[in-house]
This record gives C-alpha cells, sequence and structure tokens, in this order.
C-alpha cells in the first residue's frame, strides 16, 4: 500500500523523464536550452536554429541550418483539403481549438512510418514545424471571411507568419521581436503541455496526435491561456490609480493575478524579463502602449504584497503586450505560443522515443469496497435533487 502522505498534488517535484533539453533554476531565476542561457539565444541565435538545437541536441553548422530552413520553407503550405476543413470551422470557434483539430487532421494526410526511422521524424518535425503557422494565420484570414494568404519563400520563418496574418509585410524590426518571442517560448522542462505530449508519444502514437494533444493542454487559462487573460486583466484596471484597489480585491477574494506566480520560478522569469525589454524597444519605435504603465505599477504592487511567497511576473505578463503591439489578435496570443512550442514538444517527442516506456502511473485509491447494488426505485433521492425539486414547487406555487 502507499501511504498517502506519499502523494503529490499536481506531481510537484516529482521526476517525470531524464532529460537533456532544457533545464531551469527557479531561485536563480536562469533558463537554459542544451545548457545555453536563454538571454543568449534570444540575442544571438533565431528561432529556427533554436528549434533545430532542442529537437537535434546540438548548434547547427550554417550547411545543416541552411537546408533545414529551405526544408521548413518548402513544406509551410497546406493541403486544400485542410484549408477546406478549416473553412468548416465556426468563427466564433477559440482558435486554439482550430489549431488542435487541424495539427490533429495532419495525421489524415500523412501516412505514419516506423518510429525508429530518422528521416520519418525529421520530415515530421519539419512539417509540424511549417505547417503550424500556416494554419493558424488561415484560420484567423479565414474567420474574417478572407481566402488564406499563401506563404511566401523570400520572408524567414517569423516575418512569413506576420505576413500571412497582416496581409502586408512586417517591420524589420517587429519581425526580429516576433523571432525573439518564439525563442522564449520554445521550451520550459516539463510543463503541463509537454507531459501531455510525452505521454502521448510514449504509446508510439503518430507524432501528430502528439502535438495535437499538447495543444489541447496548452490552451487552459492556467497554462498557454494566461496571456490572453492578462491583457483582459490590464483592460478591467484600467488606469494606473486603480492598480492598487484592483489588487486588494484580487488577494481579498483570495484570486489568482494571471501572468504572476510560477510552479518553478521563485523569483521574476528571466523570460518575462526579456520581453519587457522588447516590450520597451517596441514601444519606443512604435509608440507607447497605455497599458504598460498600468503592467509595471502592477509589477510593483504585486512584489510588495506577494513577493514573500515568490510570487513574480512569469512569461505570459508582458507577451500580451508584445504581441498586441505587433498587431496579433488576442486570442491568438496562445497559439502564437503554441507555433513556439511545436519546438519542444518534438525534442521531448524525440527524446521519448529514444528511450520509451509507456507511462502509467498510480493512484491511491480513496472509494469504498464491496458496495451493493441497490434497485433504482430504492434508491436515496439525493440533496441537490431535492433542492432542485423545491425549487421548481417554489416556482410552480408562485405561478411561474
Ligand atoms: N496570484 C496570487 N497568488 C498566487 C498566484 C497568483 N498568480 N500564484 C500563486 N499564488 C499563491 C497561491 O494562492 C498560494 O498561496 P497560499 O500558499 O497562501 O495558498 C501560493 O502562491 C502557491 O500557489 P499554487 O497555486 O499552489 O502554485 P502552483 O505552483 O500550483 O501554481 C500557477 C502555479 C498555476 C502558474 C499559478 O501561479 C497561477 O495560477 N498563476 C496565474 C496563471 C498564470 O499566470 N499562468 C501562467 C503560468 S506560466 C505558463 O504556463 C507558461
Amino acid at each position: 500500500m502507499i501511504a498517502v502522505s506519499e502523494f503529490k498534488p499536481g506531481l510537484e517535484g516529482v521526476p517525470a523523464t531524464l532529460s537533456s533539453i532544457s533545464c531551469v533554476d527557479g531561485q536563480q531565476g536562469i533558463l537554459e536550452y542544451r545548457g545555453i542561457r536563454i538571454e543568449e539565444l534570444a540575442e544571438k541565435s533565431s528561432f529556427l536554429e533554436v528549434a533545430y538545437l532542442l529537437i537535434w541536441g546540438k548548434l547547427p553548422i550554417k550547411e545543416e541550418l541552411d537546408s533545414f530552413k529551405h526544408e521548413i520553407q518548402s513544406h509551410r503550405r497546406i493541403k486544400y483539403r485542410i484549408r477546406d476543413m478549416m473553412k468548416c470551422f465556426p468563427e466564433t470557434g477559440h482558435p486554439m481549438d482550430a489549431l488542435q483539430t487541424s495539427a490533429a487532421a495532419l495525421g489524415l494526410f500523412y501516412a505514419r512510418r516506423a518510429l525508429d526511422d530518422p528521416q520519418y521524424i525529421r520530415k515530421a518535425a519539419v512539417r509540424l514545424l511549417a505547417k503550424i503557422p500556416t494554419m493558424v494565420a488561415a484560420f484567423q484570414m479565414m474567420r474574417k471571411g478572407n481566402d488564406p494568404i499563401q506563404p511566401r519563400d523570400d520572408l524567414d520563418y517569423s516575418a512569413n507568419f506576420l505576413y500571412m496574418l497582416n496581409e502586408r509585410e512586417p517591420d524589420p524590426l517587429a519581425a526580429r521581436i516576433f523571432d525573439v518571442c518564439l525563442t522564449l517560448h520554445a521550451e520550459h522542462t516539463i510543463n503541463a503541455s509537454t507531459f501531455s505530449a510525452m505521454v502521448t508519444a510514449s504509446t508510439l502514437t503518430d507524432p501528430y496526435a502528439v502535438v495535437a494533444s499538447a495543444v489541447g493542454t496548452l490552451a487552459g487559462p492556467l497554462h498557454g491561456g494566461a496571456n490572453e487573460e492578462v491583457l483582459v486583466m490590464l483592460e478591467e484596471i484600467g488606469s494606473v490609480g486603480n492598480v492598487r484597489p484592483y489588487l486588494d480585491q484580487l488577494i481579498a477574494n483570495k484570486a489568482k493575478i494571471m501572468g504572476f506566480g510560477h510552479r518553478v520560478y521563485k523569483v521574476k522569469d528571466p523570460r518575462a524579463t526579456v520581453l519587457q525589454q522588447l516590450a520597451e524597444q517596441l514601444f519606443e519605435k512604435f509608440g507607447r502602449d497605455e497599458y504598460y504603465e498600468i503592467a509595471l505599477e502592477l509589477e510593483t504592487a504585486v512584489e510588495e504584497r506577494l513577493g514573500h511567497k515568490g510570487i513574480y511576473p512569469n512569461v505570459d505578463f508582458y507577451s500580451g503586450l508584445v504581441y498586441r503591439k505587433l498587431g496579433i489578435p488576442e486570442d491568438l496570443f496562445t497559439p502564437v505560443f503554441a507555433i513556439a512550442r511545436v519546438a519542444g514538444w518534438l525534442a521531448h517527442w524525440k527524446e521519448q522515443l529514444g528511450k520509451n516506456r509507456i507511462f502509467r502511473p498510480t493512484q491511491i485509491y480513496t472509494g469504498s469496497h464491496e458496495e451493493p447494488y441497490i434497485p433504482i426505485e430504492r434508491r436515496a433521492v439525493s440533496l441537490e435533487r431535492v433542492r432542485v425539486d423545491s425549487l421548481e414547487q417554489h416556482l410552480e406555487r408562485n405561478g411561474k
């Protein structure tokens, strides 16, 4: 028998794998991909080089990077049947649901091959990295009633995505900043969506199912969905003067402040620091965002009130402000996160396949045993039913 005291809610601190992909030091605020600090990658690398580093475990030489970029470029288009399927999605549906469905649908079109075939692994990784941005942009165009914009071969990965989204070539600074955002979001050890990807991968299903399950997990407001909620919160606060009363109310109601707190970081998330610098570069070139002052004041106030608990800004706090300045609609913030995180999910998929054992944790059963089967006519009426019945009787008595 396993003692209840051994149970860790949310598996906090329980190692789920041996991994050499990324490393977080939550006390010092350090994040490394394959041993390289995130700040250095943000400054010197590009998202596709980082994706290569994560998936294949080393920085590519020039020829390797060139041919990887070329392969991605030649797989950006999506089949017209996928486009037609996406046209049937309701325009009111959330883009994360559209992305999850479209990512899973790729499995219908690309036959499964042996998972120990390096060519298949590479092709699947290239397809997912190449097509996911196209699918996100296509849904955005189609829900506005327009035809999707075809990818442009003369634009690099990030510039092409912004082009497909806004139907115009982006400013080079905007494209570079977006590329850095992708690098910052590409990987982050065993978080909920990566764990979901690993569990799915461990069944030896196809990589499209792996990514689709991870996209579904990322969609929740406690994970990738938080960056959307941050802007809603900043809008609700409305003015710098309202920051502290608003925060007091959240704390009194024991509500979570979106964009703050992290299971691992007990200091400011290093990605939030880089994102804040990027936001400032964007504001300098394209004009300030009225909500930035509110965000700064909120960071100071949260630090004063909750810093002792290790509650500081996480990656989602400043990313929304950056994305909005780049012209990305709020409900695409999480799909944009997914575009980046595909690199990390694929790295974990590949690592999992290299030493696979299907995930099968255990549980501590808290229910009863040897219960009798009670015939339906002798079952007690539940309390909820009594409440509903008396409400119905009350409404009847009052002629409603
Ligand atoms: N606002 C206020 N208090 C918080 C916050 C927050 N955002 N986050 C944690 N706390 C408090 C909790 O109330 C709790 O206090 P208590 O010990 O007095 O009860 C303590 O800090 C520990 O909180 P937990 O919820 O146990 O921390 P956990 O590690 O489970 O949660 C999580 C981490 C889910 C990210 C949480 O901080 C949260 O909900 N944050 C808001 C949502 C968010 O920004 N998510 C994005 C995370 S980054 C990412 O996924 C990419």
